[in-house]
């Protein structure tokens, strides 16, 4: 695969992916591009957990579901994040920027734009859909044959100091170095970020993990091989839009937005 086919092609996966396991080869090449990636002054302050055992994808999928159910039904998920939800193509084409939601149970869509009301909330709760949401993501986590958690060294990332922020940035491109080389190995990832927002589930996280206290836990992913036949989740969304150059590109200094090509 072109390099910039990868870039171009690289998506998030929301579905499920085939049950086979990954190979220990596709495995160790993910980590290989991970560990690939620039760090300040080559410190490679990452460290990766590779999750196969069926006992710890288990009580992940739980957490995962649990979290869910906790985020939907208290109404946090959608207050925190209901600047990025769009609903109409037209809102998406002239944003061109978060997720177009569209693919949502019939009983929901006449609720479309009362979605993050308080009645909307009541409604969910009245037809079960914290529950139905958190057994459908755990179920989507369980069925991931593979796991990767991504950690730093204590000594490394101090949060608030520069090197907190060289860290983050150095494990961000190595995870989308893991990211595009999914592409390439015909697998598929997303993140696992529900158990992020809920502190004692992170900390359950980090216990299950066996996280030493000179690591941090920062973020983690299920992966697994694309099937060919892809059915979309219950509540699904598109997020391939992106932003026009004059829309996040200027010239020599920030008064100048960069011009479209004519294309
Ligand atoms: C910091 C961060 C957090 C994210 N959290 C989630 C998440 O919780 N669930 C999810 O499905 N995708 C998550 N994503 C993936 C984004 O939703 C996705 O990258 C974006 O919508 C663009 O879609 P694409 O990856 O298919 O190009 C996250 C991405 C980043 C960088």
């Amino acid at each position: 695969m072109e390099l910039l086919d990868a870039i171009r092609t690289r998506r998030t996966t929301n579905g499920y992916f085939k049950p086979d396991p990954v190979s220990l080869k596709d495995q160790h090449t993910l980590i290989e591009a991970a560990g690939r990636a620039p760090s300040h002054f080559n410190s490679q302050p990452w460290r990766f957990l590779l999750v196969d055992d069926p006992a710890i994808r288990a009580r992940v999928s739980e957490i995962a579901g649990e979290t869910m159910t906790q985020l939907i039904d208290g109404g946090r998920f959608f207050s925190r994040y209901k600047k990025y939800f769009r609903f109409d193509e037209k809102e998406m084409d002239e944003r061109r920027d978060g997720i177009l939601i569209d693919q949502l149970p019939a009983p929901l869509r006449p609720f479309v734009k009362q979605i993050f009301t308080d009645t909307a909330l009541k409604v969910m709760r009245s037809l079960g859909v914290p529950k139905l949401l958190g057994s459908d993501n755990s179920k989507l986590v369980g069925a991931s044959p593979l796991l990767l958690a991504t950690l730093l060294k204590k000594d490394e990332y101090i949060p608030g100091e520069l090197s907190g922020f060289y860290c983050v940035l150095s494990l961000g491109m190595a995870i989308e170095n893991v990211w595009l080389t999914t592409g390439e190995l015909g697998m598929g990832i997303q993140f696992v970020s529900t158990p992020m927002e809920i502190p004692e589930a992170w900390q359950e996280l980090k216990t299950l993990f066996k996280v030493p206290d000179d690591m941090e836990l920062m973020a983690v992913y299920r992966l697994g091989y694309l099937p060919e036949k892809r059915d979309r989740p219950r509540i699904d969304w598109t997020s391939n839009q992106r932003k026009r150059l004059s829309q996040i590109a200027f010239r020599n200094t920030c008064e100048t937005p960069e011009a479209d090509d004519a294309a």
